[in-house]
């Protein structure tokens, strides 16, 4: 018999596969509209909130509302949505109250809102979008269940025009819980934040509208050509769109075919850098559509062991940094971005790893503006379920949207497909479709992961190299690796044929706990591990960068040390960033005297030649 042919079969109580129906309708990268510039109308603000630990929601259906029985009697539900708390959105409901610090699990978010389809145009269109929700969301509206994303910190979007009334309610029930076969993984060293805690808002479009729009200079050594492409949505799929970019007197047509169209042309844009973080303001149209678009224009390489913007090679003056803040956890606001950018500058960096996972649109923004260039990454971190295929296609689509959000921003120069992943062979088939994939959403930029050294064979050895662009590694000595002696024996076994980056060196130094060298978890020792690294790492010629673990300390239930007290302490400020450790001044002095100078790239260069 089946479990709903029983006499005294109650779906809510009774039915166990209650989610495969919302699966079948999953949102992902093909939904991804080019939107800066567009206006928003915006859906953020105080949300009703219910912690629905058991999923009652989904499984009695409450989207529906239904209060009463197919006789019409009132019928008990067990939700009374205008009678709830109210959660601001963005945010992340760990920090709402004491008691959802912890908690792991569904959370039902709902708002009503008013629609005036009457200012809008004919035949337009309405798309809600969410900047990012951690980590799926299943999404109702009116009634109506639109579907689902998976994928913590990428923006998403819903079709939502023919579903919208005068007066609507949104309804979405985002689930944070750690899974086996997610991404990531269950298991990993940050702070497992729930909730929407990027922007949601409706974006009105004409009935054909530019859904995405790339340019950049052709990676070609000449600085001198631009190349776009255009894609549209809508019933006009041939025509002309009008690219302009009045600083450059530039105004051009890129022929549209079946929804497509690119063009190459010859223009002498002043170059984006660190130094020079110079902007274009553009416009595409199409139609009744237009576009803007705020984009620097350089070119990043890597060859002959070197990394070079536009032509100069240079050296990553970098520091990794979480996305998350005392006060905002994963929703961190513009000031802080900013600060954390500014106290990047004021250690001498240009250029910073916004590590495991893809940050805030914002982030690249203000990056393009102020002039640092980034490494962005998706959280494939870990020992991610490599053979399983569904983790697969979750990765590969979080890869895809943070390409397709970022790819026009100047500041971004690596991709990362993951890091510290243990080199399997599922693991090698894995991650080498994923560089493959980004290579086809953008051929104009260096790509990375975070690899480990082989402690075995006491070298630089991942398999994965092969297939990068720069070389990641991720390296503890003088931490979790006591025997300082193997780093310097590392780097001569090694003969890597392209350049590397230290992603990853640091150790835990407790903020105002001086202490001593040797003395775990103080600030002396962590400022003797910095100098031992950095006289070892800049002795290295084919280390082309450094981003130190990390920028400040940040909230992790890994760490369970009294010194640490569930805070990851390798920061080189302390976590609400008030106060610098002494090794942030070891960097900063190292950054100011090795890698500011030509001198010491071409010393580098030399050492390589010998
Ligand atoms: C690893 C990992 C980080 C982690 C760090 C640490 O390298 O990439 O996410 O926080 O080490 O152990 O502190």
């Amino acid at each position: 018999m089946k479990l709903q042919d029983a006499g005294n079969f109650t779906e809510n109580i009774h039915l166990v596969d209650y989610l495969s129906e919302y699966y079948q309708k999953q949102t992902g990268a093909d939904s991804l509209i080019s939107d800066y510039g567009r206006p928003r109308e915006s859906l953020d603000g105080g949300w009703q909130f219910g912690v629905d630990q058991y999923d009652n929601c989904l499984r009695s259906r409450w989207y529906d509302e239904v209060h009463t029985d197919e006789d019409g009697r009132p019928y008990p539900v067990d939700f009374s949505f205008d009678d709830w708390e109210t959660i601001p959105v963005p945010s992340c409901w760990n920090l709402l109250r004491e008691r959802y610090f912890l908690y792991e699990g569904s959370c039902v978010y709902t708002r009503t809102f008013t629609f005036d389809p009457v200012f809008g145009k004919p035949g337009e269109r309405v798309f809600l979008r969410f900047g990012a929700a951690n980590s799926s969301a299943k999404v109702f509206l009116n009634k109506q269940y639109i579907g689902m994303h998976t994928g913590g910190y990428t923006p998403f979007y819903f079709e939502v025009g023919e579903l919208l009334e005068a007066q609507n309610r949104l309804l979405v029930v985002v689930n944070n819980t750690r899974e086996r076969t997610g991404v990531p993984c269950e298991n990993t060293d940050w702070f497992n934040y729930g909730g929407i805690h990027r922007e949601v808002a409706l974006l009105r479009l004409p009935e054909t509208f530019i859904r995405d729009f790339f340019i950049s200079l052709v990676p070609d050594g000449t600085y001198s050509r631009i190349q776009a492409s255009v894609r549209v949505d809508g019933k006009e799929q041939n025509g002309a769109a009008v690219l302009n970019i009045p600083a450059m007197d530039i105004r051009v047509e890129i022929p549209i075919r079946d929804g497509r169209g690119e063009i190459v042309f010859t223009a002498a844009p002043r170059l984006w850098s660190p130094e020079t973080p110079h902007l274009y303001d553009m416009t595409v149209s199409y139609g009744e559509d237009i576009l803007t678009e705020r984009a620097g224009f350089r070119e990043i390489a890597a060859r002959d062991g070197g990394i070079y913007l536009n032509g100069n090679e240079i050296f990553l003056r970098g520091v990794s940094t979480h996305e998350e803040s005392v006060a905002n956890g994963n929703a961190v606001t513009v000031p802080e971005i900013r600060e954390n950018f500014a106290l990047a500058r004021e250690m001498g960096c240009n250029y910073m790893r916004l590590a495991h996972y893809p940050h805030h649109e914002n982030a690249a923004r203000i990056a393009d503006e102020v002039g640092l260039m980034l490494w962005e990454e998706i959280p494939v971190y870990w020992a991610i379920a490599f053979d399983n295929d569904d983790t697969y296609k979750n990765a590969e689509n979080q890869l895809s949207e943070l390409i397709l959000r970022d790819r026009n921003r100047a500041s971004v120069v690596i991709w990362s497909v993951g890091n510290e992943n243990a080199d399997t062979d599922e693991r090698l088939s894995f991650m080498s479709r994923l560089v493959q994939k980004a290579r086809d959403l953008d051929s104009t930029r260096l790509i990375s992961a975070a690899c480990m050294v082989d402690l075995k064979a006491l070298k630089i050895d991942d398999r994965l190299e092969s297939y990068l662009d720069v070389i990641g590694i991720n390296e503890y000595f003088g931490w979790y690796e006591p025997d300082f002696s193997k780093l310097p024996r590392i780097f001569e076994n090694s003969r890597p044929d392209k350049p590397v980056v230290i992603s990853e060196f640091g150790a835990d130094a407790k903020a105002g706990v001086r202490g001593a060298p040797g003395r775990l978890y103080t600030e002396a020792n962590q400022l003797a591990v910095y100098e031992k690294q950095l006289e070892t790492l800049s002795g290295i010629p084919y280390v082309k960068g450094l981003s130190p673990w990390i920028l400040y300390d940040f909230r992790c239930p890994r760490r369970l040390h009294a010194l640490q007290n569930y805070y990851n302490i390798k920061g080189l400020l302390s976590a609400d960033k008030r106060y610098k450790k002494p090794a942030f001044e070891a960097m900063r002095k190292f950054y100011a005297a090795h890698c500011l100078n030509r001198e010491y790239i071409e010393a580098q260069n030399d050492n390589i030649k010998q």
